[in-house]
C-alpha cells in the first residue's frame, strides 16, 4: 500500500518559491493502478520522483508498506528503492554496452548471485516479445523494443510500486500501442501498484484510477 499525506513541494527560485505540489493526499492499495495526466510543467515528474524516493518533499509524508523512505539513512534508502520500486522513464536509459539480457539484470547486481534472476529475466523478456533479441545491444533495437526492455528491467525484482513517466512519449503510434498493452498485461499479472504519468489517453483510460495534476493539486477525473 502507498499512502501520501498532505504532500507539498516547493522549489526555491530567485526572489520567491515555486509551489509545484500542494496538499496532495493519495492512497493506492496493493494491486491498484493510477494514471496521472496534466499540462506540461504541472509537477507530474516531480510527484513521481517524490514517490520514487528520488526527491524529498518539502513537507508531508509518504509511506510504502508502512515505511517512510525519507526517514531512512542513505544505505537503507538505496536498498529500499532497489527492492521496492521499478522505474520506466520516457527515455529508456539502457546501458549501451550491455546486452538486452544484461540490461534487464542490472537491478539484481547488488544482490547475491541467484540463478532465479536469469530465469525471471528470460521470462519477462519472453512476455515483452524479445526472446529472439536477448543478446542484442540496445542500438540494434527500435525505440519500442528498447522501451519493452526497460519494462522488463523495471519488473525484474518484483517491485511493489512501478512508476512510469510518459513511457510512450518518444514512441510512434504503433509502438506506443504495443507498450501500452504490455504495461497493462504486466500490471494485471504482477499484482503490484502502477502509477503512470501519460499524455496517452488510451493509457489514462485503461489504468484503474484516473487523476489530473493542475495548479499544484491532484484531483480525480
Ligand atoms: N530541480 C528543480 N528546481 C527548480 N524547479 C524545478 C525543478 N524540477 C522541476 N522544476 C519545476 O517544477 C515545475 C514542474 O516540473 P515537472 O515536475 O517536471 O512537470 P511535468 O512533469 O508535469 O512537466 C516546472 O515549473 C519545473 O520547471
Ligand atoms: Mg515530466
Amino acid at each position: 500500500m502507498l499512502e501520501v499525506k498532505n504532500l507539498n513541494k516547493e522549489y526555491p527560485m530567485p526572489g520567491h518559491r515555486l509551489k509545484v505540489l500542494s496538499g496532495i493526499d493519495f492512497t493506492l492499495n496493493d494491486g491498484e493502478s493510477a494514471s496521472i495526466v496534466g499540462p506540461s510543467g504541472s509537477g507530474k515528474s516531480t510527484f513521481l520522483y517524490i514517490l520514487g524516493t528520488l526527491e524529498p518533499p518539502s513537507s508531508g509524508s509518504i509511506r510504502l508498506e508502512g515505511k517512510n523512505p525519507y526517514e531512512m539513512n542513505e544505505k537503507d534508502l538505496a536498498a529500499f528503492r532497489n527492492r521496492k520500486i521499478g522505474f520506466v522513464f520516457q527515455d529508456h536509459h539502457l546501458l549501451p554496452q550491455c546486452s538486452v539480457l544484461e540490461n534487464v539484470l542490472i537491478p539484481t547486481l547488488v544482490s547475491p548471485p541467484d540463478d532465479s534472476f536469469q530465469k525471471r529475466a528470460r521470462d519477462l523478456l519472453e512476455k515483452v516479445g524479445l526472446t529472439e533479441r536477448i543478446h542484442h545491444r540496445p542500438h540494434e533495437l527500435s525505440g519500442g523494443e528498447k522501451q519493452r526492455v526497460a519494462l522488463a528491467r523495471a519488473l525484474i525484482l518484483k517491485p511493489q510500486l512501478v512508476l512510469c513517466d510518459e513511457p510512450t512519449g518518444n514512441l510512434d503510434h504503433d509502438s506506443a500501442k504495443t507498450v501500452v498493452s504490455l504495461l497493462f498485461d504486466l500490471h494485471r499479472s504482477q499484482e503490484n501498484m502502477f502509477v503512470v504519468v501519460t499524455h496517452n489517453l488510451e493509457i489514462a483510460e485503461r489504468f484503474g484510477r484516473k487523476f489530473k495534476l493542475s495548479s499544484a493539486r491532484l484531483q480525480p477525473v
